[in-house]
């Protein structure tokens, strides 16, 4: 802890000075007006205020103003080699909502604020970025979006950074994907997604649908997906329909981050997550790597799975995932499982199948013995309301070693469990739990069948609860 915040505290005294600042309306920008020219023209009066306070020995902040509750609708904008920029939004910011006209780079849609190969970047404010992710959710089921669809914040190589205050909204994809970066600060913020919504599309669109296909989530509206190191992320809400936060692996490869190492989030909040995650993690000739991550004092409130450590299938290379600590978590009405650690519960386009989705009423779900997994804690847990305990699976050529389950209590909603976890091949130790996991076993897969037709009776219920 002490480790991750002395850097970051130096790191405050970037935007101790306030004064002179770039505002976008000196730069041509039009508030309160969404046609495609506007969103154009205002996204160039923010490259000018970035170029602007980029070349300014004193003057390095960037401004959206919020006077009259200014709105602006603006297209993405792509920056390289900042050093020393303060972005302060207090002003309500759409993404244009024009995808025909939306920037792409012949394959990938543009993020639509992509800072790369930067430094000493501040990101604050009052104000909110609001994705409008609605028709670009809708396209995504109708396979439309030509070129995918952007992120809100996109980062790449980045180091000492702080994001705080401003609120995401409705990314079209995930709301921060962060990719090999060091010595980050994310805290005092909100993130939401419109999950009424998704879910009505889905419906709509017949993913919903348990009983034929597959409950996916293929929206990837994630919270917060950092690959890199010395980063810090706290008090933050979070309601996305999927992945709050995924520490994703880096590898040797990075530039900056060898590992996904040294990470902290804590005081968190989450509404219909599907995880405080770790992953995917697939294997890799770099060597995929994830070590030492806190979540600490985290509710979870409807997740549909709170922990979430997840490989994923390849047959090249190898990875760790280790020194995991999960403690301090309140889970309120779990939708599917409370703990979930094994091969990656969505169904991938080169291999998987369909079997992890809805795994066990389908058991064709190939644990991943490249990636190794060692010494992951979860200490005082408890879950009130659920129906599944949960699955902590890994191959019998490289079984799990040094998991911890310390005042680990799932109370379910009948009060008790009638079943407990489905372990595999994991060894550590269990003390003062409620289900206790079969650790040191090779397999406690006697309740499997029960525990399928469980599942599939419920399945079946929340199936009559969506029609
Ligand atoms: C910012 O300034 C640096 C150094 O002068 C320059 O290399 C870089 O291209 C500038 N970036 C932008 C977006 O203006
Ligand atoms: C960042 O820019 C501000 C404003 O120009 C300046 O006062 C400060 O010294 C700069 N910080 C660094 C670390 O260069
Ligand atoms: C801009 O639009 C917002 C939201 O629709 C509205 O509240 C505000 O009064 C408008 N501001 C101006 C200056 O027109
Ligand atoms: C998070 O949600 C809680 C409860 O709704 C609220 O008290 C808190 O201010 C929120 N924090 C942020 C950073 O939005
Ligand atoms: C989390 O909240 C607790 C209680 O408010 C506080 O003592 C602690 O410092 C917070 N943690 C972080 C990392 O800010
Ligand atoms: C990770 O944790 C281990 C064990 O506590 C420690 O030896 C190591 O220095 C830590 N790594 C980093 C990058 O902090
Ligand atoms: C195991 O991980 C914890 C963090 O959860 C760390 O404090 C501890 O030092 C690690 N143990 C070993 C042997 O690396
Ligand atoms: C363990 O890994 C091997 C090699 O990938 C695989 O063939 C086997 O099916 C795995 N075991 C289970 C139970 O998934
Ligand atoms: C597994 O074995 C280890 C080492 O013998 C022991 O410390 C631990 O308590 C055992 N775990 C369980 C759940 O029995």
């Amino acid at each position: 802890m002490r480790r991750i915040l002395l850097p970051l505290i130096s790191l405050l005294g970037i935007a101790s000075y306030v004064d002179a600042r770039h505002n976008i309306i000196d730069h041509g920008a039009i508030h309160n007006q969404s046609d495609t020219a506007t969103a154009f023209k205002n996204a160039q009066a923010f490259l000018d205020a970035v170029i602007a306070a980029n070349s300014s020995e004193t003057d390095r902040e960037v401004y959206i103003p919020s006077e009259g509750n200014m709105v602006f609708t603006l297209m993405p904008t792509q920056l390289n080699h900042l050093k020393n920029i303060t972005f302060t939004i207090d002003g309500y910011v759409y993404l244009s909502d024009d995808d025909k006209s939306w920037p792409n780079d012949g394959h990938t849609t543009n993020d639509f604020l992509y800072i790369q190969d930067s430094e000493d970047i501040h990101i604050r404010g009052k104000g909110t970025i609001d994705g409008q992710g609605y028709w670009w959710w809708m396209r995504e089921y109708i396979v439309a979006n030509k070129f995918g669809r952007p992120q809100i914040l996109g980062m790449r190589r980045v180091q000492n950074c702080i994001i705080e205050g401003v609120k995401f909204r409705n990314s079209p994809r995930y709301h921060m994907e962060l990719n090999d970066i060091n010595n980050f600060l994310i805290q005092n913020l909100e993130i939401r997604v419109d999950v009424l919504e998704q879910k009505k599309l889905a419906i709509k669109y017949g993913r919903f649908n348990f009983k034929l296909g597959i409950p996916t989530f293929p929206l990837n509206t994630d919270g917060i997906d950092p690959a890199g190191s010395n980063i810090l992320i706290r008090n933050v809400n979070i309601t996305s329909y999927d992945d709050s936060i995924a520490v994703k692996p880096a590898n040797s490869g990075f530039q900056i981050a060898k590992c996904s190492e040294n990470i902290w989030a804590e005081n968190l909040t989450t509404w219909m997550g599907v995880g405080m995650t770790i992953g995917s993690v697939p294997p890799n000739t770099n060597h995929a790597c994830v070590r030492n991550v806190t979540f600490k004092n985290v509710e979870f409130w409807f997740p549909f799975k709170a922990v979430y450590i997840k490989s994923n299938p390849g047959n090249n290379g190898d990875g760790i995932i280790e020194n995991i600590l999960y403690e301090n978590l309140k889970i309120f009405e779990p939708i599917w499982w409370n703990i979930y650690i094994g091969p990656q519960q969505q169904k991938q386009p080169d291999g998987g199948g369909p079997g992890c989705m809805i795994y066990p009423i389908i058991k064709e779900c190939e644990t991943q013995p490249r990636i190794t997994m060692r010494n992951i804690t979860l200490r005082n847990v408890h879950s009130v309301g659920g129906l599944l305990p949960g699955v902590i699976r890994c191959n019998e050529t490289n079984p799990c070693t040094d998991f911890t389950f310390e005042n680990v209590k799932l109370d379910g909603l009948i009060s008790d469990f009638k079943y407990g976890f489905i372990t595999e091949n994991i060894f550590g130790k269990v003390i003062d739990s409620y289900p206790a996991p079969s650790f040191n076993q090779s397999s406690t897969n006697e309740d499997i069948e029960k525990i399928a037709n469980y599942f599939k009776k419920y399945l079946h219920e929340l199936e009559a609860v969506e029609e």
